[in-house]
């Protein structure tokens, strides 16, 4: 029987300089009902998911409490806790009306209430790392960005992050506390933040690239995604996840999935090394799908 796939092969980061993880993490919005809404349709299958990344090592699961709402995080307390080595980030500011429905809300008592709800479905004293989901542009970023500090002076939290986010609103926010991680849309073929990713980068800021996954038409038979994955042995979407890997020594990508045979696959994908020029012409053929920026 072959071993099973370990996120340790992808290499370590400390997140805020001191929360070490293995770079390749899990993310849990997948465990929840469709349109990220209420319980998933095999919760045992969730349950068996999110253990199988323990046993493959995976350190860094990320949640959300608008996953579900609150579902992931209780299910993640019911597989993990008490978390022995594993990091649980999480995230507030997003209210939930229905399937697929996401209204930011960052006025600062409501961002508190974000976060003590989170401490007791997490059943944890102080969060990881808690990143802000949105900013809201109703409430003065100040304001949002202010509480946020607060709370971590008060200890409620260990490392602050922001997503979906600008290189100046990361600046702004850095005026009020160190920013730890921003988590952006970022893939193969979705671009749109490389000047964030270089900024993170510089900064040794961890880069948490959500949609990690997506190829897009680079995965399609006889692509080089395609001929590249054959002579790896691999698939697309595990070369996919191998490019976003080598990208950056800051990111951390957190693939999705609510099935412990996907999990393993992703995983698999830590240990495969792309060649230099492979990751080029991906790099290369990517962009030109993308167009001009
Ligand atoms: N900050 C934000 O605004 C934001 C937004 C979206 C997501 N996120 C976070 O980022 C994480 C990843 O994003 P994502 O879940 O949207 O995208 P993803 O990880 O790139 O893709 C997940 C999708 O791919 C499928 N999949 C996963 N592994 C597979 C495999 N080996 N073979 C075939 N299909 C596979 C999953 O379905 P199955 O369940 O069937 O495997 C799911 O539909 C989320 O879980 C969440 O934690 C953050």
């Amino acid at each position: 029987m072959p071993d099973a796939p370990s996120a340790h092969a992808s290499g370590h980061l400390r997140i805020g300089g001191d929360l070490d993880v293995h770079r390749l993490g899990f993310g849990a919005m997948r465990i929840t009902g469709p349109g990220i809404w209420g319980a998933p349709a095999d919760k045992a299958a969730a349950l068996a998911t999110l253990r199988a990344a323990r046993d493959f090592n995976v350190t860094l699961i990320d949640t959300a409490d608008s996953y579900g709402p609150f579902v992931s995080e209780d299910l993640i307390a019911e597989a993990l806790y008490p978390y022995e080595g594993q990091v649980i980030a999480t995230k507030g500011g997003l209210t939930r009306h229905g399937p697929n429905i996401w209204k930011p809300v960052g006025r600062p008592e409501y961002l508190r209430q974000c976060v003590l709800m989170s401490l007791r479905r997490l059943k944890v004293e102080r969060i990881d790392l808690w990143q802000l989901h949105r900013i809201d542009p109703a409430v003065p970023r100040d304001e949002q960005f202010g509480v946020m500090a607060a709370m971590q002076k008060e200890g409620l939290i260990r490392h602050l992050g922001l997503s979906e986010v600008k290189v100046e609103e990361i600046e702004a926010a850095s005026k009020h506390f160190t920013v730890a991680t921003v988590q952006n849309e970022y893939n193969l073929i979705t671009r749109k933040s490389e000047a964030v990713l270089d900024h993170c980068a510089r900064q040794n800021i961890g880069f948490i690239p959500w949609y990690p996954l997506a190829a897009g038409n680079l995965a399609k038979p006889g692509s080089s995604l395609s001929t590249i994955a054959g002579r790896l042995g691999a698939t697309p979407s595990q070369v996919a996840l191998a490019w976003v890997l080598k990208r950056a020594p800051v990111m951390l990508p957190i693939p999705g999935t609510s099935k412990p045979d996907h999990l393993a696959e992703n995983v698999a994908a830590a240990a495969l090394t792309l060649l230099d020029a492979d990751f080029a012409a991906l790099d290369e053929q990517a962009r030109a799908a993308a167009g001009p920026a």
